[in-house]
């Protein structure tokens, strides 16, 4: 019967196609929207929402006046892209601009928004977590077995050794998702690690007619989806390694865990349409954990198609982890700044990536490099060129070591390295104070780059030598670098404009070089004009650091399956690392390296501890109504908010801006103030006892210059586990601060000296306002 159909259909279809023909002017002219619609008012008639919104559509098609009633069904079927179930009460369609007046008069109609391109969160293409065998959150939860996490990326490839599904527990017999068939990939392509793969590019499609989808499958042809999944729960690789650079086992933070992968990235672009119609499979398919390593810029949580999907996620128990966006390290400018979500942001590892070069007198000095050529050469003349700024002298060196000084900043240093690189000497050697030298280090030509004083020791030797020369070793590995970790200069900083009242970023994982799966057809760099392949690949940016998170919360899930999703937030957050491996508190790499510590808008509360968030002591838990109650304190409308819950009513009638997060964050910016005024902020919060039955909390807060912090009451005793009790704690200061960012630590400590549950502080004169990127 469907066959028949089909055939009619089809032959409609050329009715139809003809007459575009006459009419390109408004196909040229369509547009991607995501329609809301209003579920309580869809008329008996239709056996379900999909039916009634086609029937809309074909009431509302600028061909319904012109060709039969089929003909505009047909018409609303190709129009329509996606039914969603989970995420949205609604669809999304492409429509032409008077279509859309039309659709706004029809009954059910809330909203739209239109369709937008969504980026993915890598920067630079160039474990440290205290996972081991030994280590308790791997124990707890059998290292994360029979957890699925699924990704929103560019696909997979499922010949990675990261998807071998060797020692992997069955497939759970609750798991409703595919492994979907397609160009290069078939369903026998997944296996007990890989056990999903779908894809989604009808919105794509629809908003580039002319498209063509050159890997129309699951496949990855871009590599960052399967570098993602594989960092989440890649199964164990031996002998892993970037051309010599981190050789070592490699696997993911939750190894057995399986992958869920839903393409929605393409080569040829995105479509919000796409990502959400993956977020809301992934959802049906039962996923545990959602890593998302992309997001948009400048969006309301309203229009916001990531905010809007894991609304719905949120409510189904499913934990996600997002990218806080490489647009660091200035103020307000990260994105997936949402309640419902953890929002991500990336530090260095205690690895580097070194050149060492050994002078004719037999000094050796290290320095960071990244070279991909020869691996090492040596006896090669050396030469000081100071500013190395003036182009016609260095292309008179020839086969010499080039050593620059006087860089201070990246501008200096870029500009330096291109005058050597192109110069067509051997090598080039620079000089200076500036740390933030990842973005240098990755490149096909050879740059080592030296410390001011083991520049002077250079320098010294070329001036102190008839004939100075070195030799140079390439692909060397250091671990254990102190301080470790840091705050990337690239990750995105709070505070979230589009929600202002939730502190963000959440946490920081490792985001800057991580070494993790890569298709092997895919090049990694290039060494002279040649292309370099690898099974490998490691690259930097939030994220890399996104599914880290996700990894650590399937482990969490695994070990908790009872925790709601801001359960296991709050064991993160309560439990991360404010201090380095020097003890000191984490630095900011920031603008050139400040010495100053980072703060909770760059890093949140601290670096993910998985050992220990496996046993916080107390949660702060919040549910759907909390976040309800949340948008109902901000100025959404009725309206607006059923287009973030999918709910069709709302229940403003108990707004509060003050959710149950394990943070805080204050504003003191009201500019034109009286010099001498001050205000109050006031925070209420309820903490759940999940360590020991009985046990007393003691607070304690770390001193904020110019601020009165105070924590009513500051003791907390519980008689039985899974007991909440409340506190309240105040910010006094003045109407305006002077410093952009103050901040401090609440610390909740228990009598026994076990828990240390520590939320992060901020005070701000700062104003977050959205700003619309492209
Ligand atoms: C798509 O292809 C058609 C036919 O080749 C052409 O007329 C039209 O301009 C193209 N549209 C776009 C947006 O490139
Ligand atoms: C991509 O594959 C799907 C499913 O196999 C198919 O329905 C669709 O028409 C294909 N799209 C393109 C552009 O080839
Ligand atoms: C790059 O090419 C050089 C020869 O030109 C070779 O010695 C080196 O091993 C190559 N590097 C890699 C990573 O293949
Ligand atoms: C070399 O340095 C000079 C001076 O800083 C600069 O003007 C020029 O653009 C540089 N050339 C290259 C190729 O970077
Ligand atoms: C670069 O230097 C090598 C020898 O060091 C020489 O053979 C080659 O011709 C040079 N290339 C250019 C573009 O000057
Ligand atoms: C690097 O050195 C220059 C010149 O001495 C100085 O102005 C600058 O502040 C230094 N930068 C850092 C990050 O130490
Ligand atoms: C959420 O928690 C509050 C108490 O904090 C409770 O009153 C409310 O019923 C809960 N909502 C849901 C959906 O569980
Ligand atoms: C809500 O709107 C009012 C009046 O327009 C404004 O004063 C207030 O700052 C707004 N609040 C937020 C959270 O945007
Ligand atoms: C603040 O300053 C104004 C003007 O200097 C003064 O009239 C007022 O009494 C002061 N208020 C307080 C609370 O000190």
């Amino acid at each position: 019967m469907a066959t028949r159909r089909n055939v009619l259909l089809h032959k409609l279809w050329i009715c139809f196609i003809t007459f575009l023909y006459f009419s390109t002017e408004s196909l040229s002219q369509t547009d991607n929207y995501i329609v809301h619609m209003d579920l309580s008012v869809m008329p008996k008639i239709f056996a379900g929402q999909h039916q009634w919104y086609l029937s809309t559509l074909a009431s509302v098609s600028d061909v319904a006046g012109i060709g039969t009633a089929s003909v505009a069904t047909f018409t609303a079927s190709s129009k329509l892209l996606y039914s969603y179930t989970h995420v949205v009460n609604g669809f999304s369609a492409s429509l032409t601009p008077s279509e859309l007046e039309a659709l706004k008069k029809s009954p059910g109609y809330i909203s739209s928004i239109k369709d937008l391109p969504v980026k993915h969160d890598t920067t630079h293409s160039p474990k440290y977590l205290g996972l081991t065998p030994q280590s308790p959150v791997w124990k707890a939860s059998n290292y994360g077995d029979g957890i699925v996490i699924g990704l929103v990326d560019t696909g997979a490839w499922p010949e990675s050794e990261s998807y071998n599904d060797h020692g992997m527990p069955e497939i759970p017999a609750t798991w409703r998702g595919e492994c979907e068939a397609g160009a290069q990939f078939t369903s026998s392509l997944c296996n007990k690690k890989l056990i999903g793969a779908r894809f989604f590019n009808k919105g794509l499609i629809a908003k580039q007619p002319n498209v063509t989808i050159s890997m129309n499958s699951t496949r990855d042809t871009d590599g960052h989806g399967t570098h993602t999944s594989s960092t989440a729960a890649g199964n164990y690789v031996e002998g892993a390694s970037y051309f010599g650079y981190s050789k070592g086992t490699a696997s993911g933070v939750a190894p057995r865990a399986h992958v869920a992968m839903y393409k929605a990235l393409w080569d040829e672009g995105s479509s919000a349409t796409d990502i959400i119609a993956a977020i809301d499979q992934a959802i049906s398919d039962g996923v545990d954990v959602l890593s998302i390593s992309l997001g948009k810029d400048g969006l309301p949580l309203n229009e916001d198609p990531i905010a809007l999907a894991t609304f719905a996620a949120m409510e189904k128990n499913i934990f996600v982890s997002t990218s806080a966006g490489n647009e660091g390290p200035i103020h307000a400018t990260l994105h997936n700044g949402i309640p419902w979500v953890l929002t991500v942001a990336a530090g260095t590892l205690d690895r580097e990536f070194d050149a060492v070069l050994t002078l004719g007198n037999g000094i050796s000095i290290a320095g960071s490099s990244f070279y991909l050529g020869s691996s090492s050469f040596s006896e090669v003349p050396i030469v000081f060129m100071d500013g190395c700024h003036i182009a016609r002298e260095m292309i008179k060196i020839g086969p010499k070591i080039v050593v620059c000084q006087g860089a201070f900043d990246s501008n200096d240093l870029s500009d330096q390295i291109e005058n050597v690189s192109s110069a067509n000497v051997t090598a080039g050697v620079f000089i200076t104070n500036f740390t933030d030298t990842e973005g240098f280090i990755s490149n096909g030509f050879p740059v080592v780059i030296v410390s001011l004083k083991d520049g002077k020791t250079i320098i010294d030797y070329i001036k102190n030598s008839n004939s100075p020369q070195a030799s140079a070793e390439f692909r060397k590995t250091n671990l254990g670098i102190k301080p470790a970790p840091r705050v990337t200069s690239f990750s995105s900083r709070g505070p979230s404009a589009s929600c202002p009242l939730v502190m963000k970023p959440d946490i920081m994982a490792p985001g800057s070089l991580i070494l993790a799966a890569w298709p092997q057809n895919i090049a990694v760099g290039l060494n002279k004009s040649q292309p370099l392949f690898s099974n490998f690949n490691i690259l930097s940016g939030t994220s890399m650091a996104c599914p880290h998170a996700a990894g650590v919360a399937a482990l969490l899930r695994k070990a908790h399956p009872d925790w709601s999703p801001a359960a296991i937030r709050s064991a993160m957050v309560t439990t991360a690392d404010t201090t380095d491996n020097s003890m000191e508190p984490i630095k900011d790499i920031g603008f050139g390296n400040r010495i100053y510590p980072a703060s909770p808008l760059d890093m949140g509360a601290g670096q993910v501890n998985p050992n220990n968030a496996l046993d916080p002591g107390l949660i702060y838990d919040v549910n759907s109504t909390d976040y309800v109650r949340l948008l109902c304190a901000t100025n959404f409308t009725e309206k607006q908010i059923q287009v973030i819950t999918g709910s069709s009513s709302t229940d403003c009638s108990n707004p509060s801006n003050d959710l149950n997060y394990p943070s805080f964050i204050a504003y003191f910016n009201e500019k034109n103030s009286p010099s001498n005024l001050t205000i109050l902020r006031e925070f209420h919060r309820t903490v759940t006892n999940v360590g020991e039955g009985i046990c007393s909390y003691t607070a304690s807060v770390t001193p904020m210059s110019g601020l009165k912090v105070n924590v009513m009451p500051d003791k907390l005793a519980f008689k039985t586990k899974y007991e909440k009790l409340s506190y309240k704690l105040t910010i006094e200061g003045p109407a305006l601060l002077d410093e952009k960012v103050t901040f401090g630590f609440l610390v909740w400590a228990d009598s026994g000296g076990k828990y240390v549950v520590r939320s992060p502080i901020v005070a701000t004169s700062l104003s977050p306002e959205l700003s619309r990127k492209k």
